[in-house]
């Protein structure tokens, strides 16, 4: 045994550990990339909303725009009660006048004599009209109490619009300052605004189609949403059963918050409670969330229920389920990653259509209601719930129900990530051994490494 013998292997072992380590590392990165508490969100990474300011016209004191608000999200929506816009003005301007939408408060105009604006606040803050504004208050686009579609689901729909007359403001280009700190509400937190930039002005066509009109100057402003932001438990979980095994594997115990009568009673409502009649129909209305108790107290579960085995297919059922008694979620949808997909052969009463954001993979879909038939999801109780059935065409390949790959690897409500039970309480095979754990796997294989490199180096 040689010195320079112990020498070589300290290089191999060296090096070994430096390529581990930068293969931990990607992984990682990878793993947080793809954490959905993050601001990108993996099956949607282009997804955003963008505010375009276009300036129609310069007006004595100001300028007139035209605003309008473009969902581009797959499948996130701002459902009712709407979405809120705010913004700080660069300067003094004021709000002479808008259409199609209004401020929440009027603020201080002592200044003005004759002639008041509609807000002289330096930070205003809008709100859509509600449906059913006379006509000549509306123009495109507006009055929908600030109900925005999703893109994939409804892309006529995924647009909202008004028009502000703003004074005391710049009257040229080189003059007119871009307002500040945009912040979008819908209605709750969850979206963070960039700075104004100006981009190619807009171009319109005339409703005849026969001439082509352009904005004076645009700016586009863009929101990305973060889950992380918007709420700190989850709002969804996913239970799953199969034919195969009795099991019925719950949604995880306490996933969106803890049933706890002593620190917090009243935090939620059992099915059969004498008082529940009378918490619902409060006057004014009250939005906060009204959970049924169940031991997961989230506000939505999807079961996924893998229901027959043929020859050359297979059949699941899926069931959502609203636990909130004061909400109705209307135009809902959800997102499931699985990877038979790419063959899904027959859906029963939901849309469907599948996401594909990194081209050829094709094992996401998005799914929601007929309208008029199964599109709103009606508050907790006998009717709160929406279910529809999937024939997968098997891949021979691919195909087993071992080891849960009947079962989504990611679902989503609304946008929002569900929380799936652990991989190792997934129903089994009959004889057959369960998938073993990711995280115990990835933590023994770190240990392993870390431990080999220590040892090389003592
Ligand atoms: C916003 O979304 C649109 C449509 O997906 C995309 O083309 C654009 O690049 C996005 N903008 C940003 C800043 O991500
Ligand atoms: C500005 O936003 C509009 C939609 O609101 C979009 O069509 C356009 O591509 C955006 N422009 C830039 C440069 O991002
Ligand atoms: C203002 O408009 C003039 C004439 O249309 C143009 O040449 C100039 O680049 C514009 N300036 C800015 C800051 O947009
Ligand atoms: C905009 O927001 C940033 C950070 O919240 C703050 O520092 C800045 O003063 C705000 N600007 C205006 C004009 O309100
Ligand atoms: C909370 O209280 C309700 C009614 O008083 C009861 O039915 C339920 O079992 C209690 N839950 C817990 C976790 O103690
Ligand atoms: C949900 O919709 C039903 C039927 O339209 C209505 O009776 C109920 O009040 C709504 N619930 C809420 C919380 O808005
Ligand atoms: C994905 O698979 C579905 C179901 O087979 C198919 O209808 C769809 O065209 C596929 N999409 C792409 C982009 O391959
Ligand atoms: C099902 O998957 C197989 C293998 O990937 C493929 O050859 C076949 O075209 C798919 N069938 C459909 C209907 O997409
Ligand atoms: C069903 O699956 C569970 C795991 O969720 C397992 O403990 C049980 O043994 C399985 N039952 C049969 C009959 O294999």
């Amino acid at each position: 045994m040689g010195f320079s013998d112990t020498n070589t292997n300290m290089r191999v072992q060296s090096r070994w550990c430096f390529t581990s380590g930068i293969l931990l590392g990607l992984t990682l990165i990878i793993a947080f990339a793809f954490s959905p508490t993050g601001a990108y969100d993996p099956l949607d990474p282009n997804g955003n909303i963008t505010i375009k300011w276009d300036i129609m016209s310069w007006t004595p004191d100001g300028y007139l725009a035209v605003v309008t608000i473009n969902n581009f999200q797959q499948y996130r929506h701002i459902q009712s009660p709407g979405w809120t816009l705010g913004w700080t003005w660069a300067k003094k301007e004021v709000i002479w006048s808008m259409v199609g939408a209004q401020t929440t408060e009027q603020g201080d105009c002592s200044k003005y004599k004759g002639n008041i604006p509609h807000c002289c606040n330096k930070n205003p803050t809008v709100v859509d009209l509600l449906p059913g504004t006379p006509y000549n208050q509306q123009i495109a686009n507006c009055c929908k109490g600030g109900v925005i579609a999703s893109w994939a689901q409804d892309p006529v729909n995924a647009v909202s619009a008004f028009q502000v007359s703003v004074g005391n403001a710049g009257t040229t280009n080189t003059t007119v300052r871009l307002p500040k700190n945009f912040t979008l509400k819908a209605p709750g937190p969850g979206y963070t605004c960039g700075p104004a930039k100006k981009v190619r002005a807009s171009k319109f066509l005339t409703t005849d189609g026969r001439r082509v009109t352009q904005a004076l100057m645009t700016w586009n402003i863009t929101c990305t949403y973060s889950q992380f932001l918007a709420q700190k438990t989850p709002s969804c979980c996913v239970s799953l059963t199969s034919f195969y095994n009795d099991t019925i594997v719950p949604c995880p115990a306490c996933t969106c918050g803890c049933q706890n009568n002593i620190t917090q009673p009243g935090t939620c409502v059992e099915s059969d409670s004498p008082v529940l009649p009378s918490l619902l129909n409060t006057s004014p209305k009250n939005l906060a969330p009204l959970i049924q108790c169940t031991p997961h107290m989230c506000p939505i579960k999807i079961h996924w229920h893998v229901k027959l085995n043929y020859k050359e297919y297979w059949r699941v059922k899926v069931t959502i389920t609203n636990f909130n008694y004061r909400m109705n979620y209307t135009q809902w949808n959800i997102v499931v990653q699985h990877p038979n997909f790419d063959n899904v052969t027959q859906l029963f009463s939901f849309n469907y259509k599948p996401l594909t954001p990194y081209g050829k993979i094709n094992d996401t879909a998005m799914l929601w209601g007929v309208k008029y038939y199964n599109d709103m999801l009606m508050q907790a109780g006998e009717m709160g719930n929406v279910q529809s059935e999937l024939l997968f065409q098997k891949d021979k390949q691919t195909f087993t129900f071992k080891q849960g790959w009947g079962f989504p690897r990611r679902v989503y409500f609304n946008g929002d990530d569900c929380v799936l039970p652990p991989p190792d309480a997934y129903p089994w095979l009959p004889n057959g051994s369960p998938s073993p754990r990711v995280g115990k796997v990835f933590l023994l294989i770190v240990s392993l490494v870390v431990s080999a490199c220590l040892l090389a180096f003592l």
